[in-house]
């Protein structure tokens, strides 16, 4: 049996843990983060790509912007492919930001480096993680490494643990409610061996479905194609995912690059809020909160959100014993939270073949499409999203 103390427990090693674990040693508070999986799981885990403009800012500004700018790539617009016919938004010219490029996997690979590097403690494969008297007020982590039981105290537990970690699941039950939507879809996603067949995204609306053209790098595509929740893989050979990429992607002047797919999974689409974010001394953060369907890259961003906010709370409280962040912390992330909920579920919904439509709905469909693709206004309004929001405006009192 091993026994120790830090002052905030982390659980979970993906973006949100990772990063708050950054953002409170920056601060010089002392902090542990406990990871289910090993190191090289979670450096190699496939997620999206794209980072809002203040979240780039965020990782320059605290030390872990030069692989994103050396190997990322700025983009100042995106692309809308609508009944064959593209629609440039120039984020740039609109609301004067950008987003990058940077996948999610390359955010997590620098924050551990800075992590260890700083000296930090990143326990991986810790075992059966369990959280105790957090409603007390002196919490205790418990959980195994290598066979040995392991005690950890700590004055506060950040619940970072994703969807399917334990922290939610320790709140009493029917103290939470949950808000949910699982769409009728998923994507099937691959990675392959070309050359990006496009500058910058492509976000197709085609009557059999929607596709999505992204990439990793100058020779790496990533492209995706709408399906069903459970499409068998075994029904998209890789003739079929490119002609049918080719269908979908295809208008004048574009030609699809094509190469070796070495990725290939389907994911299941939802929309989930959990409330309240917090009980006595355990607070959640990222997906362990809340997920939104990819359509418009949040899941990310969402979660490093949350944990400027909660960086911001703890910070408070450790320095002038002030707790009306920690207090206020459900609240004031919520109200970005639903911001962010309600633009995924609108590209999503904007964006995607529903089978269900009427025919009133699918013209429903297409007249928004053309307000938001063609009216200033509307353009303005997806460009204010797509970059995100502010992260520091919802969190003032
Ligand atoms: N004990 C310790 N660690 C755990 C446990 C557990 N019981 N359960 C889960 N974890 C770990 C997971 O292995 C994972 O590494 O918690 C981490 C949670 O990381 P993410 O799932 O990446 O969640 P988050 O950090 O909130 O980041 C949100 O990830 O799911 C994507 O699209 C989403 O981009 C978004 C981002
Ligand atoms: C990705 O590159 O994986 C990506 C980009 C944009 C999205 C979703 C995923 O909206």
């Amino acid at each position: 049996m091993s026994t120790r103390k830090t002052r905030i427990g982390i659980i979970g090693a993906g973006p949100a843990g990772l990063m708050l674990s950054h953002l409170l040693h920056l601060s010089g508070i002392d902090n542990v983060v406990l990871e289910a999986r090993p190191r090289e799981y979670v450096e190699n885990r496939i997620r999206a790509g794209i980072l809002e403009y203040e979240v780039a800012q965020l990782l320059r500004e605290t030390g872990l912007g030069a692989r994103m700018d050396a190997e990322g790539a700025r983009h100042d617009g995106t692309n809308f492919l609508v009944d064959g016919v593209l629609h440039h938004i120039d984020f740039q010219a609109l609301v004067g930001k950008h987003v990058m490029l940077w996948s999610q996997h390359e955010v997590v690979r620098d924050l551990i480096a800075a992590r260890l590097a700083a000296g930090g403690e990143i326990v991986f494969e810790a075992g059966d993680v369990a959280v105790h008297d957090y409603e007390a007020g002196s919490p205790l982590i418990t959980y195994t490494k290598d066979g040995v039981e392991c005690r950890l105290h700590c004055e506060i537990i950040a619940g970072c643990d994703g969807f399917h970690g334990i922290c939610r699941q320790a709140f009493p039950s029917g103290m939470i409610v949950e808000y949910d939507r699982v769409y009728p879809f998923g994507w099937l996603g691959i990675l392959a061996e070309a050359a990006p067949s496009a500058d910058e995204l492509i976000y197709a609306n085609h009557k059999d479905g929607f596709a999505l053209l992204s990439m990793r790098s100058p020779s790496i595509s990533r492209l995706y194609l709408q399906c069903a929740p459970d499409e068998a893989l075994a029904a998209w050979p890789d003739e079929r995912v490119w002609e049918e990429l080719a269908r979908r992607l295809g208008h004048e002047g574009f030609s699809l690059n094509t190469g070796r797919i070495f990725q290939k999974s389907v994911t299941a689409m939802r929309s989930y809020v959990a409330e309240p974010m917090q009980l006595g001394r355990l607070f959640l953060a990222g997906d362990a909160a809340h997920i939104v369907p990819p359509t418009g890259a949040k899941g990310l961003n969402s979660a490093i959100a949350d944990v400027v906010s909660l960086h911001r709370a703890i910070d408070a409280y450790m320095r002038h014993q002030d707790d009306r962040g920690l207090n206020e912390y459900t609240q004031r992330c919520l109200k970005r939270i639903w911001q962010i909920e309600r633009f995924s579920w609108w590209m999503t919904s904007m964006m995607h073949k529903f089978d269900h439509h009427a025919p009133f709905d699918a013209r429903m469909q297409t007249a928004e499409l053309n307000y938001i693709l063609t009216s200033p206004a509307g353009q303005m309004t997806l460009a204010e999203n797509y970059v995100g929001l502010p992260l520091h405006e919802y969190h003032r009192s």
